[in-house]
Order: C-alpha cells, then sequence, then structure tokens
C-alpha cells in the first residue's frame, strides 16, 4: 500500500529516535553493570530492549506503506556520567519522544492513516510507562538520597 510521503517521513524521524533510545539506554545499562549495579542495569536494558521492538514495528509500517526505513541516522545522544544524570537525560529523551508520537499521530489521522495511527497510539502507551518509570527512579534517589538508593541496586 502506498503511503502518504510526509508520513512515511515523520516515520523515520520516529525510526531515528528509536534508534538513539536503544544505544543510549543499552550503554547506561552497561555503565551501571560495569559500577556493580545490575538492578538499575535490568532496569535500563528493559527500556532498551523496547525500543528495539518500537524500531522493527517502525521499519515494518514503513516497508508496509512502501517507504524506505532509514537506519543509518542517529539523533544526538546524551550519556550521563552518574547515575542521575543517566535517569534525568533518559527522562527527557521520552518527554521528547511522547511529542514526536503525539505529533505523529496527529499527522497520521490527517492523512486518513488511521492504522498506522493506531500502531504509534500502542507505541505511546509504551512511553508513557517509560516516563512514569524514570520518574519514579527521580523520586526515589530524591527521597531516599543517592547513596541509599544506589545500596538497593546492586
Ligand atoms: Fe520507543
Ligand atoms: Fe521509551
Amino acid at each position: 500500500m502506498k503511503g502518504n510521503e510526509k508520513l512515511i517521513d515523520k516515520l523515520n524521524y520516529l525510526l531515528e529516535g528509536e534508534l538513539t533510545a536503544i544505544n543510549q539506554y543499552m550503554l547506561h545499562a552497561e555503565m551501571c553493570e560495569d559500577w556493580g549495579y545490575g538492578k538499575l542495569s535490568k532496569n535500563f536494558k528493559d527500556r532498551s530492549i523496547t525500543e528495539m521492538h518500537h524500531a522493527e514495528r517502525l521499519m515494518e509500517r514503513i516497508l508496509f506503506l512502501e517507504g524506505t526505513p532509514i537506519v543509518s541516522k542517529l539523533d544526538k545522544m546524551t550519556i550521563g556520567s552518574t547515575v542521575p544524570e543517566q535517569v534525568d537525560n533518559d527522562h527527557d529523551l521520552e518527554t521528547k519522544t511522547i511529542k514526536d508520537y503525539n505529533d505523529a499521530i496527529k499527522l497520521a489521522s490527517e492523512v486518513g492513516d488511521n492504522a498506522t495511527r493506531d500502531i504509534l497510539k500502542q507505541i505511546l502507551m509504551d512511553e508513557d510507562r517509560h516516563e512514569d518509570e524514570l520518574e519514579e527512579l527521580q523520586d526515589q534517589i530524591d527521597q531516599m538520597t543517592l547513596q541509599i538508593f544506589l545500596s538497593t541496586q546492586v
């Protein structure tokens, strides 16, 4: 099915964001692993894997719409050098992602592609959950102090 060009471009823009998130979250997970925070590492890695599934679904959809998935482009990565920076940077990326998905859902509706809109809405629910998970971590760091929080993450 020949899809709307503007929507295909937007899906490629979302794909670029997902590929960026996969790498940022994976590196944060590996840094935490290296510091011995295994529990926190898994928390970061699970999000990275979910973003991989999102990238997969976007590629499938772009191909279905007879577009070309662009996998060679990455957005600027914001790698945190401490745990609070990692959590804050990932939170900021989720906030941007939620805005991007909402914009794309609006465009899909405007061009009358409701199936694409529904796929984007499903992904958006995961991004909402991600933002919430990161806010939980921010709250825990604030409330417990960083030192106590980290002692719960080994
Ligand atoms: Fe995602
Ligand atoms: Fe996400």
